[in-house]
């Protein structure tokens, strides 16, 4: 039966209420933004990081201001049992799992391929490619029906020098993206992406710090988009709000830009 979204409202179409949701990385940058905006939109939220006392302030942040169930705990994407163990909590206290994002992921130090140590590659592998993955699995797993949202990049469709290993790691999760959206379809779960552009956030501050202290004017090559400015987190985390509620219910399988026109021109 082919569902009759054309007569519902506005309002209830942008509606998560009596849905539940896990974001993780949710403690700062695009994640916490994003856990905000779930919330206000209805949802109740497990926020998950790495970052155990950073995910409680920002659960009880938002739980303040929304009035909404969001709880936390601390996940490490890179050691599977702690996403089972999140999933299982979700599960148990929140009911059930309609939305999981995909956000934690972790930034390369700069530098070039010809220098690139095994272990360094792996561990990127392992948190950005395998623990989505392994998010993606066990939020399918739990889910009768729903929607997984990956956290690309523009690095995800095109090079960019100096960081090859997380060139590889944006380009895998676009190809996740699609190729678990052929998988669960049939079981009612769409996967989609965003893929953000420049966007201030705590993780990419930490990542230019160093060109910053060599001089380089990193605010003005941030700016450096279509729209003259660099993204902030919300700008991501609207466009995951929307892509998770119905209003994107017959988007699946594709990663949209969120770049202010960085892959455009
Ligand atoms: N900020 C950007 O310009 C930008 C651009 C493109 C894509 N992205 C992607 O968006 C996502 C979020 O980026 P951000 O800039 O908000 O990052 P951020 O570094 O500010 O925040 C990332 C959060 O993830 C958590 N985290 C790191 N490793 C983890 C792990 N192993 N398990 C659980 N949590 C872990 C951190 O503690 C932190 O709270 C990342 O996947 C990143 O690759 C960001």
């Amino acid at each position: 039966m082919i569902p009759d979204y054309s007569s519902r409202t506005l309002d209830d179409l942008t509606s998560l209420v009596g849905k539940r949701a896990v974001v993780t990385g949710g403690a700062q940058g695009i994640g916490a933004a994003t856990v905000a905006r779930l919330a206000e939109a209805g949802a109740d939220v497990l926020v998950t990081d790495i970052d155990e006392v950073g995910a409680a302030a920002m659960a009880a942040t938002v739980a303040q201001q929304t009035g909404r169930k969001v709880i936390s705990t601390r996940i490490d994407i890179g050691d599977t049992s702690t996403i089972v163990a999140a999933a299982d909590l979700c599960v148990e206290k929140l009911g059930g799992i309609e939305i999981w994002v995909n956000n934690a992921g972790v930034y390369p130090t700069t530098g070039p391929a010809i220098d690139a140590a095994d272990d360094f590659v792996d561990r990127l592998m392992q948190i950005n490619v395998r623990g989505n993955f392994a998010c993606a699995r066990e939020a399918a797993r739990r889910m009768n029906g729903g929607v997984i949202v990956n956290l690309a990049s523009t690095t995800g469709f095109r090079a960019a020098p100096g960081i090859s290993a997380y060139v590889m790691s944006k380009h895998a999760v676009v190809g996740m993206t699609k190729s678990l959206a052929l998988e669960f379809g049939p079981k009612n779960i769409r996967v989609v992406g965003v893929a953000p552009g420049p966007i201030d956030t705590p993780g990419v501050q930490d990542q230019l710090a160093p060109l910053k202290a060599a001089g380089l004017d990193v605010g003005a090559r941030m700016s450096q988009t279509l729209l003259g400015r660099a993204g902030q987190a919300d700008d991501v985390a609207r466009v995951i709000l929307f892509l998770a509620t119905d209003m994107a219910a017959w988007i699946t399988g594709e990663v949209v830009a969120v770049d202010a026109g960085s892959l455009a021109g």
